[in-house]
């Protein structure tokens, strides 16, 4: 397991964390983008879900309760999060794998996972970090298995622009301007993913948090169908 160094904590700040899930529940419109990005992934009985930079392990929870035969892992940097993670997790009944990690060399074997979720995640990684990471994510899936992704997206006008400035001056700005130029897309491409899609837009607060799919390839890969901007 990697020491936990270096990371940008979940509100940037240590002490914040604590309240993490009540900002988040309160700006981002977390329920539904969660349920969407679930929706998307389509998992199913029995199948390997990894959640890369878990939190407070809000959708590993949700993934488990929705399909519960599946096997869940959930990573994260961030002791303390984590610790909160397993407490709301062992309050909820459910069981799922957490783990201390960095997300630029994950502790799991190459081609484990049928799906491989995050969520406002990629946002905390330098440019470097976030090819590692994606590079990591496609080397734990399956062939065909899928990247479900949901972080802030390319801004749609002035007002989702300059609403994610706030965001900008708490997460700052090295990490999260390659999200807001719309560079996660290429970012998948560039780690060997195909079939990478921006599939729905979703208005918040603070901007746009865009949902992503992309597919390794190989293997039989399933339908997709289109989704837009709520
Ligand atoms: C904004 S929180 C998102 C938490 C959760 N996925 C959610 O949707 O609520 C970002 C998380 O990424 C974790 N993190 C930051 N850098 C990381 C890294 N390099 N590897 C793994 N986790 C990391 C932080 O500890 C934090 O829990």
């Amino acid at each position: 397991m990697v020491e936990a160094t270096g990371i940008r904590p979940a509100l940037r700040f240590h002490a914040l964390t604590p309240l993490y899930d009540r900002v988040v529940a309160l700006t981002t419109r977390e329920g539904t983008f969660k349920r969407a990005l679930l929706e998307q992934a389509a998992i199913e009985p029995e199948q390997q879900v990894l959640d890369v930079g878990c939190g407070t392990g809000t959708l590993a929870i949700a993934a488990q309760r929705l399909q519960p035969g599946v096997q869940v892992s959930a990573l994260d940097a961030d002791p303390a999060i984590l610790a909160i993670a397993a407490g709301k997790a062992r309050r909820a009944g459910a069981d799922i794998a957490f783990a201390l990690g960095r997300s630029s060399s994950l502790p799991y074997a190459d081609e484990r996972f049928d799906r491989v979720l995050s969520s406002l995640f990629f946002h905390h990684l330098s440019w470097g970090d976030k090819l590692l990471t994606a590079r990591e994510m496609h080397r734990v899936l399956r062939p065909s298995g899928e990247l479900h992704v949901a972080d802030w997206g390319r801004a749609g006008g002035l007002a989702s622009r300059t609403a994610f400035l706030a965001v900008q001056l708490l997460d700052g700005f090295d990490t999260t301007s390659d999200n807001v130029a719309g560079l996660l897309p290429m970012l998948f491409g560039s780690a060997g993913f195909r079939q990478v899609e921006e599939t729905r837009r979703i208005r918040t607060v603070f901007g746009i948090v865009s949902l992503y799919r992309a597919v390794k390839s190989g293997g039989e890969a399933r339908q997709h169908s289109a989704g837009g901007t709520a």
